[in-house]
């Protein structure tokens, strides 16, 4: 399978054969990083991250990732390039193409990201928009395959705002890989109707199944996958606070909705939680509304159900896969 100077945009781009593959080669780049054996294969090549959001995992995955594949790594934050402020993104592709061999982008819109790509003459990495998370979901998947035999037939079951980028990622590649979605949520939170048809039609195709459900019962309900994200995400107004927690605290998941769940059901979130009062955010929104705990107990979060700390580590394996079969 080719995927040379390819972008990585959102995983409707890419067959359910190559989602197979490049999990099956991040498997293996996890296996040979515990062993310790050297795979600096990319030597002599360097990178780009250019973030208009900040980020913990998905920056340090790209520069963990970058390293150990022997590559050289520039970090750009929100306020470290001219781009948008002074320069356009085309001007900004076309430069960054001359000196780098790849350039991850985390920011607002997809549209932007997509014209990175287009004038880019090097693979564009999605980092992160308003619309896609793909890098996350072959995380998500990976952990998903280091706890079932088959995750094929498997019922992942989101609960949250699904209209954003982690909903809809998940929505897209359960059904490439067909595993059947359900999404639990108030109706004005369900993921964008287009969306929604595009994968009943992909997961018909590949025997799995779209939900769209307000019942937290349903959805909770025979899950093998619990999973769930902040309630706001970033770039939303901070005042949405309030709407955002009437709205989703009946899709808290916590131990009645993990009892529902199947026996073995996991737990994922991608990060960051919150699940506690140690976070400047959780602590005012402690003050204001009087919770401790948001999109998920802390009591879930910490049990045995809870693989999200493999999740977080399987960002890295991934991410080192994605610029390794795009640069070879
Ligand atoms: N899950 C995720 O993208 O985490 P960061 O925002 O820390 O990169």
């Amino acid at each position: 399978m080719d995927f040379s100077n390819r972008d990585f945009l959102k995983l409707l781009d890419y067959s359910k054969e190559e989602i197979l593959e490049l999990l099956r080669l991040s498997h293996k780049f996890k296996k040979m990083k515990k062993e310790g054996q050297s795979h600096r294969y990319l030597v002599g090549k360097n990178v780009v991250l250019l973030f208009e959001k900040d980020s913990t995992r998905t920056r340090c995955a790209f520069e963990v990732g970058a390293k150990d594949l022997g590559m050289g790594v520039t970090y750009l934050g929100p306020t470290g390039s001219q781009m948008g402020k002074k320069e356009s993104i085309k001007d900004t592709a076309r430069v960054l193409a001359r000196m780098y061999d790849g350039i991850e982008y985390r920011g607002f819109d997809q549209e932007v990201v997509e014209e990175l790509a287009k004038y880019s003459s090097v693979p564009v990495w999605n980092g992160l928009t308003n619309e896609f998370h793909p890098t996350q979901m072959l995380a998500d998947i990976m952990t998903m395959q280091e706890n079932f035999d088959e995750i094929k037939g498997r019922k992942l079951t989101f609960f949250g705002d699904a209209r954003n980028n982690v909903g809809n990622s998940l929505m897209v590649v359960c059904a490439k890989l067909g595993i059947n979605f359900t999404c639990c949520a108030p109706k004005e939170l369900f993921p964008n109707k287009e969306l929604v048809e595009t994968c009943k039609n992909i997961a018909s195709e590949n025997g799995s199944t779209i939900t769209l459900t307000e019942d937290a019962t349903e959805g909770a309900k025979g899950a093998d996958v619990i999973y769930t994200d902040v309630w706001v995400s970033m770039g939303e107004d901070p005042s949405i606070w309030e709407t955002r927690i009437k709205q989703l605290s009946p899709y808290q998941v916590n131990s009645k909705v993990m009892s529902l769940a199947n026996k073995d059901a996991i737990f994922l979130h991608c990060l960051p939680s919150f699940h506690d009062t140690n976070t400047k955010i959780g602590k005012e929104i402690y003050d204001r509304f009087g919770i401790k705990e948001m999109e998920v107990t802390d009591e879930v979060f910490e049990s045995k159900a809870s693989k999200v700390m493999d999740e977080a580590e399987n960002r890295l394996h991934t991410i080192k896969t994605i610029m390794y079969v795009t640069l070879k």
